[in-house]
């Protein structure tokens, strides 16, 4: 009989060196760390100067809303996101044999189905579950909280990707939304951590009530009343990043890296300025990639893992927000 099967979860004992420990949420869980990440971008590279040669629109306008001075564009959601995981990978050790659950956060998949990360999973050679989960920008911290329940119940190594073609589902000729999105793709490894859990804390939810404020039908492309999903970005990340805090226990000032979704640098920059967390202590990859949905935060942190500004230990903060309205926090701590 398991441990599991004889213990009430909640009675359970957090011995030392047992794979099964109590999370701070309560429930019976074995850990997960992020031991592997990677992120590509597609070649073409869409520069403000580009958008002003053919629309009415200036850098100064686009730089000063967004803080976005270039975009990557081309590709396929399920190549960029192959490209991404194989990096991953590489830096986790870990071979296609050694994955047993794929999931792909996306808003613009290949095709309506299969799933486009069953098609990823064949090109890897990954034998395994494999879906994919539509949060629209929260996608990736939400793919992130689905994986560590996996890994809890059974799931040893998962790959967690968030990958976007946006450019697919723009208007070219629509000035307020061309120049905020780009397409991208970021990975991370979420692997089995026996008696330690490195996700601390996590929180996420919906508001069905606002999705017409940012949409996009079958068929169409993304339609955006852009000032009011600022306003509600500010107000439901804060809430969210509080909620997620509480939980782990933990202040602003633990926070070594704050990666939010790259949606636009002003409210980065006013959700920082409320929290209290210095820009040198947030990753931001907006301004050479744009607005990359599901794909921008796994973008940031693998690109912040990559320059060396995370260490052993580091509380790392993920928040997301996007079409939904959804959210999604997660508080990591680095390292195995
Ligand atoms: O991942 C989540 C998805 N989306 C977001 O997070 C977007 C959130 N919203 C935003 O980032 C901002 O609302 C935008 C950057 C989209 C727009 O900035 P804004 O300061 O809210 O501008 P606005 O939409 O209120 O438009 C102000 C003016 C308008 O002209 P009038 O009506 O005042 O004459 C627009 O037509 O700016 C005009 N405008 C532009 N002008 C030059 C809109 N787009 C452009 C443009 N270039 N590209």
């Amino acid at each position: 009989m398991s441990t599991r099967e004889r213990h009430d979860p909640l009675e359970q004992d957090d011995a030392p060196g047992d794979a099964l420990t109590v999370n701070r949420g309560g429930f019976l869980s074995r850990g997960a760390a992020v031991t592997g990440w990677g992120y590509a971008l597609p070649p073409n590279v869409v520069t403000n100067a580009d958008l002003v040669a053919r629309l009415d629109t200036s850098d100064e306008w686009i730089v000063e809303r967004t803080g976005i001075r270039e975009r990557r564009v081309g590709g396929t959601t399920g190549e960029l996101a192959e490209a991404a995981a194989r990096r991953a990978m590489a830096q986790a050790g870990l071979e296609a044999s050694d994955i047993d659950l794929l999931i792909l956060a996306t808003t613009t998949p290949d095709q309506a189905m299969p799933a486009t990360a069953v098609g990823v999973a064949h090109r890897l050679g990954v034998q395994a579950a494999a879906f994919d989960l539509n949060a629209a920008c929260s996608g990736f911290a939400y793919a992130m909280v689905t994986a560590h329940a996996m890994i809890a119940t059974g799931v040893e190594r998962a790959l967690v990707i968030g990958a976007e073609v946006l450019s697919r589902i723009t208007d070219q000729d629509d000035r307020s939304t061309v120049i905020l999105f780009g397409d991208g793709a970021g990975a991370v490894v979420l692997e089995v951590l026996p008696g330690d859990d490195r996700v601390l804390a996590w929180d996420q939810g919906c508001d069905g009530s606002a999705g017409h404020i940012l949409f996009c039908e079958h068929g169409s492309t993304v339609e955006m009343q852009g000032r009011e999903v600022y306003r509600r970005a500010v107000r439901t990340t804060l809430e969210s990043i509080q909620a997620v805090l509480e939980r782990a226990k933990l202040s602003p000032d633990d926070i070594a890296l704050f990666v939010p979704h790259g949606a636009n640098l002003r409210i980065i920059e006013g959700i920082n300025q409320r929290l209290g967390i210095p820009m040198d202590r947030t990753a931001v990859l907006l301004d050479k990639t744009g607005n990359t949905s599901a794909a921008s935060i796994p973008m940031a942190l693998a690109k912040a893992a990559e320059d060396g500004r995370l260490a052993e230990g580091d509380n790392v903060l993920l928040s997301g927000f996007g079409a939904g309205m959804t959210w999604s926090s997660v508080i990591l701590r680095w390292g195995r």
